[in-house]
């Protein structure tokens, strides 16, 4: 068991591309269990390989409560494979340390994936839930997107990140996310209604 360096925001790594995992090998159940004390050291809700140095197709996600026991999920090769709804939760990530800001997600989602023994299993997320966005938030990191290319105000997101001395938004990062936008208007819209 080891607790594995976490990169920071503006190593390239991040950006990367990551490979399907081809065999889950001891050396990648070995990688898995320290993403998992990792994640749990750094008191993060998932964690993507990319993130602790590694390109490949794996990240680990836990979102039970404090009072609540371990759960640790773990996800190779996933692959989101229905997305519906909209949410705009608060983030942050474990390679943005302090900093959080307001993305777009969806707020259903189904995956598959293997397991940590490559027995395949879908799972499904709903109701705009911290493991739907979780899920979206882990995945993006394989393809090397990372939460602020969905921030909902880039002018919020501008200043968290300056206030944390991290590097500024990458501008041909920025999701182009209108539809999503406008789920999340109506959303917020029909809500305020409910209010009165
Ligand atoms: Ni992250």
């Amino acid at each position: 068991m080891a607790i594995l360096k976490i990169l920071k925001y503006g190593d390239p790594i991040l950006r990367q591309k990551a490979k399907e995992v081809t065999k889950i090998s001891k050396k990648i159940r070995i990688l898995i269990e320290n993403m998992i004390d990792t994640m749990y050291a750094n008191n993060g809700v998932g964690l993507a390989a990319p993130q602790v140095g590694e390109s490949l197709r794996i990240f680990v996600i836990d979102v039970s409560k404090d009072n609540e026991p371990y759960n640790p999920i773990v996800f190779v090769n996933p692959k989101i494979i229905k997305k519906e709804g909209a949410t705009a939760p608060k983030e942050g990530c474990l390679s943005f340390p302090e900093a959080f800001c307001q993305v777009r997600r969806y707020s259903e989602i189904r995956v598959k994936a293997l397991d940590i023994n490559g027995r395949p299993f879908v799972l499904e997320a709903k109701n705009g839930e911290l493991l739907a966005y979780a899920i979206q938030h882990e995945n993006d990191h394989l393809d090397g997107i990372l939460f602020i290319d969905h921030a909902r105000n880039i002018f919020e997101a501008t200043e968290v990140l300056a206030a944390n001395n991290l590097p500024q938004l990458e501008n041909d990062k920025l999701l182009n996310e209108a539809d999503l936008e406008e789920l999340i208007l109506q959303k917020e819209a029909k809500d305020k209604e409910g209010d009165c």
